[in-house]
């Protein structure tokens, strides 16, 4: 039987992205970071392995787990030597954990975590854990009791920002996009699809280009359409592909980016830009030219410009993004913040104008 006829070993087991989870270097300052900077609220802090402290931060419907060492023997400490601060684990919810990981090891997936009980700030469930690309971790997550009110034995520590910051909106994890070495894309597409059931829903080849830098592209997604993962791989370029850029700065394959939901991005840029937060700066004379490629878009080009905000159109509608500078000092974890109206696509008109922007602080960072 061809893989054409055979059932999808996952279907549609994937139910979302419960979590993403950084390992970073300073977890108490980087949530600190993602509080006052990205508008998260910290929820809880998780101090039951003793090796290592995670800080629970939510925004909408998103979770962002942010794991530092306690110990140079902890694997967090390993990590974070070798790719510093970034995500060790896509946390996927399914309704068990068990049948989950099954299809998963047959899909050819090598276990990281066998099936353990888990509590915290949610209540009691199960995980496990599969190795994805690079050091990055593809969990499985599983609840079975469910809490409202934050136990006492994992109550936030980091304290929440101050009350005149602006709300930054943030609603919901749009898509998870990796970073994997030439020519292995391929190979990655097909794992995927084994391991997690996901498909290819959009491939962006080497035209995807500016004179300096190209990627190749595949957009895979689960029937469900509530998880989406792009993967990038580095393709042939007159400079260094910004894909390579960040092989070589995190130590092999990872994420590149998270993508977040907001329904208003002309005020979630005003909030984040209040809060210091650095967008990448476009070239002078884009909106001009996206203008005249998209027409109207609801929203004053004026307003657009003065934000900073990048706008392209699909045949379902209009989708509106910026793009943070790196989260760290290595060129590698940066968040695209999106607003769709209708759009189901991922920006590609928008693709030359964001490689010229990166190969700017590229050539700052005197990497190009
Ligand atoms: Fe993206």
């Amino acid at each position: 039987m061809g893989t054409e006829d055979r059932p999808d070993p996952l279907g549609s087991v994937l139910q979302g992205i419960d979590h993403v989870e950084f390992w970073v270097g300073n977890a108490r300052q980087a949530a600190h970071w993602y509080v006052w900077g990205m508008g998260f609220t910290p929820r809880a802090t998780i101090t039951s392995r003793p090796d290592r402290v995670s800080h629970v931060l939510t925004q909408g419907d998103i979770r962002l787990v942010v794991t530092g060492a306690t110990h140079a023997d902890s694997p967090v400490a390993a990590h974070v030597a070798r790719h510093g601060d970034g995500v060790r684990t896509i946390g996927f919810l399914v309704d068990d954990v068990d049948i989950a990981l099954t299809r998963a090891v047959e899909g050819g997936a090598t276990v990281v975590h066998e099936p353990a009980p888990a509590s915290d700030d949610r209540g009691y469930g199960r995980v496990a854990a599969v190795a994805a690309f690079g050091s990055v971790v593809h969990a499985f997550v599983e609840h079975r009791e469910i809490v409202d009110e934050v136990p006492d034995a994992v109550r936030a520590t980091i304290p929440p920002p101050g009350p005149d910051l602006p709300p930054v909106g943030l609603v919901a994890i749009d898509h998870v996009v990796g970073n994997v070495e030439a020519d292995t894309l391929g190979e990655w597409v097909e794992h995927h699809r084994a391991v997690l059931g996901v498909h290819p829903l959009a491939e962006f080849g080497a035209d995807v280009s500016t004179a300096r830098s190209a990627l190749r592209s595949v957009v895979l997604r689960d029937d469900s359409g509530r998880v989406t993962l792009p993967v990038n791989e580095p393709a042939e370029g007159t400079h260094q592909s910004q894909i390579q850029e960040f092989l070589d700065a995190n130590d092999g394959p990872g994420i590149q980016h998270l993508a977040v939901r907001t329904d208003d991005i002309v005020a979630t840029v005003a909030a984040l830009t209040a809060r210091g937060v650095a967008l990448l700066e476009l070239e002078p004379g884009y909106h001009e030219q996206a203008q005249e490629r998209v027409g109207d878009v609801g929203t004053s080009w004026d307003e657009l410009a003065a934000h900073g905000i990048l706008v392209d159109r699909d045949v379902e509608g209009v989708l509106l993004q910026v793009f943070t500078e790196p989260m760290q000092d290595r060129p590698t974890l940066f968040v695209e913040v999106i607003q769709r109206r209708g759009a189901t696509g991922f920006g590609a008109g928008n693709f030359a104008a964001l490689f010229a922007a990166v190969e700017r602080e590229q050539a700052r960072r005197g990497n190009l």
